[in-house]
């Protein structure tokens, strides 16, 4: 019985290397040698971008804008900079706190998608997010809606967005 399950073992195996195993994932987002040679032109998307496509765009669009209830980051994000609190929020808004990625890989794509998105509305001595900051900052559990009503008032008040509009979410009914 041992010997007919070594044998069943050993044909198992043998089975799964002949059917041919896939190749090893290499981590890496550069297109291996057969996508080049078939002529298809694929541009290596960097590692950040590659983190905002997998963990973000599903829901924020690929150009940072998006329907429904959503937030659009394109052209707004960047405003929130402008005051602590806002720069706060923008780390412990549910999807990043909670995002299963590590702190650098969020500081890395949260500076930028500020970058890529917003550049032009950042606050003026905008400095990068660290890892350390988003260790820390993640740790809190925010009322959303509240903070970020605070957070417009707050920018509206210091004149730092032309006006309430400018932060509104988009209301669209689908149905
Ligand atoms: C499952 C959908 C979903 C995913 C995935 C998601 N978000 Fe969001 N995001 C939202 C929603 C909905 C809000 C509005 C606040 C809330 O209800 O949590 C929001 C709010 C935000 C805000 C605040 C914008 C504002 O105007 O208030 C930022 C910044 C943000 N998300 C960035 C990200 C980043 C960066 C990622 C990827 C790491 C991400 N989100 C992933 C749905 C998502």
């Amino acid at each position: 019985m041992r010997q007919f399950a070594a044998a069943l073992a050993l044909a198992l195996a043998a089975s799964i290397v002949s059917a041919g195993s896939p190749p090893a994932a290499s981590g890496s987002n550069v297109p291996d040698i057969e996508t080049r040679r078939s002529g298809l032109q694929l541009a290596p998307m960097p590692r950040t971008a590659q983190l905002y496509a997998t963990n973000c765009q599903g829901c924020h669009g690929e150009f940072g804008s998006s329907a429904a209830e959503i937030p659009t980051l394109a052209g707004r994000v960047g405003y929130f900079t402008r005051i602590p609190e806002g720069r706060r929020y923008l780390v412990q808004v549910p999807n990043v706190a909670l995002n299963a990625n590590s702190d650098a890989d969020i500081a890395a794509v949260l500076n930028w998608l500020l970058a890529t998105y917003s550049r032009a509305q950042l606050a003026a001595d905008f400095q990068p997010y660290t890892a350390s900051e988003v260790a820390e900052l993640r740790q809190a559990r925010i009322d959303v809606v509240a903070s970020r009503r605070r957070i417009v008032d707050a920018l509206l008040a210091a004149g730092q967005i032309p006006s309430a509009d400018t932060l509104a979410l988009p209301h669209i009914v689908l149905y």
